[in-house]
């Protein structure tokens, strides 16, 4: 059932699940809150991630020591700053959150962890864009738990150490290769998160139906996962803009003729291409004779960032089997042109 009061609480605009669409726009992170699971039972999927980090926590918890550093690495939105937050909340403290490219000088980060309580959880986000200086902060504050402060300047300059509380680092990044080999040792506990198997979206939008309180049917639920590209944070979305459409028609419950609707009006097809995938595929097909085309070229032709190419729309396309990456650039393989219906000419697979 579709409750009245929560048909408008947020902008029913189309655009959240399009270009790109793995970022949240404020609207949408508070209904991501909502959703967000707060326990670690609750959480669905990543189960060897979540097996680790549970005997992880007991350990250090059976030990009286704060869990050790986490590094959490994988595509956007597939739910690195949930299981952070669950972490803090299992092992019974609090966090602090900020992002690399938020800390701009080495005080910023002495300030919040000389403000730190014991045990307490500093999460940061996008690690990879800390800078050198403020990264350097980091290296004794992870290892010995203090800060390195140099006071004045020149030849009367002298270093202090001051020690900080007993606190976890937990850092989420899509770009594990952009971390200094520095940091990336300092962390106890390193996992990649993997793209969401369809039975375990289906969970998920089961799981967020009944929260928004609206009745999904089985079919309803299949084609919706089946165009989430394996990630929550698209299938949630998804699962709002159909609860709109549901709302507008006076609906009571979410059919595959309205999932249908919604898709189409869109503009994602049943696998969860939006225009922007199609393109890139139809670039490199017709522009590049089925590749191998280089990333920069491609992103010339698009119009779109490399980065962003490479974190929102490769993933799912490498994990579709649509997209080859080589050493010579980007392939479109013959899963590619079938989908899109194009006659296979590549002769690179032949
Ligand atoms: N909502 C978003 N991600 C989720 C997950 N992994 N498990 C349960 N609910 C979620």
């Amino acid at each position: 059932m579709i409750k009245r009061d929560q048909q408008f609480t947020e902008p029913s605009a189309v655009d959240t699940v399009l270009t790109p669409a793995l970022e949240a726009s404020p609207q949408a992170q508070q209904f991501e809150n909502i959703l967000r699971p707060k326990m670690l039972e609750e959480y669905i999927g990543q189960s060897l991630i979540r097996k680790n980090l549970t005997i992880g926590m007991s350990g250090a918890k059976s030990r009286g020591e704060p869990l050790e550093h986490v590094l959490l690495y994988g595509p956007p939105g597939l739910g690195k700053t949930t299981l952070a937050s669950i972490l803090a909340k299992e092992m019974g403290v609090g966090i602090k959150v900020t992002s690399g490219p938020a800390l701009e000088k080495q005080g910023d980060i002495a300030s919040i962890l000389s403000n730190m309580k014991d045990f307490e959880v500093l999460f940061i986000d996008e690690i990879h864009r800390l800078r050198p200086i403020v990264e350097e902060v980091l290296y004794t504050a992870m290892e010995d738990y203090c800060l390195d402060l140099m006071i004045g300047k020149g030849p009367s300059a002298r270093s202090m150490r001051l020690s900080l509380p007993r606190f976890t680092l937990i850092g989420a990044t899509t770009k594990l290769n952009m971390l200094s080999s520095p940091l990336r040792s300092r962390f106890g506990h390193i996992y990649k998160f993997e793209l969401y198997s369809f039975e375990e979206i289906q969970d998920i939008l089961y799981r967020s139906s009944k929260i928004l309180e609206c009745e999904l049917s089985e079919d309803a639920a299949e084609m919706i996962a089946k165009s989430s590209r394996q990630t929550p944070r698209v299938a949630n979305r998804l699962l709002r803009r159909v609860r709109d459409f549901a709302a507008h028609k006076g609906a009571t419950h979410i059919t595959v003729d309205i999932v249908e609707e919604t898709l189409r009006a869109l503009g994602v097809d049943p696998l969860g291409l939006d225009r922007v995938d199609i393109e890139l595929l139809k670039t490199i097909i017709e522009k590049f004779q089925g590749g191998p085309v280089g990333l920069n070229t491609l992103s010339a032709a698009l119009f779109e960032e490399q980065e962003t190419i490479e974190d929102i729309y490769e993933p799912y396309l490498l994990q579709l089997g649509f997209l080859e990456r080589t050493s010579r650039g980007r392939i479109a393989t013959k899963h590619a042109y079938e989908h899109l219906g194009i006659p296979f000419t590549s002769s690179l697979f032949s």
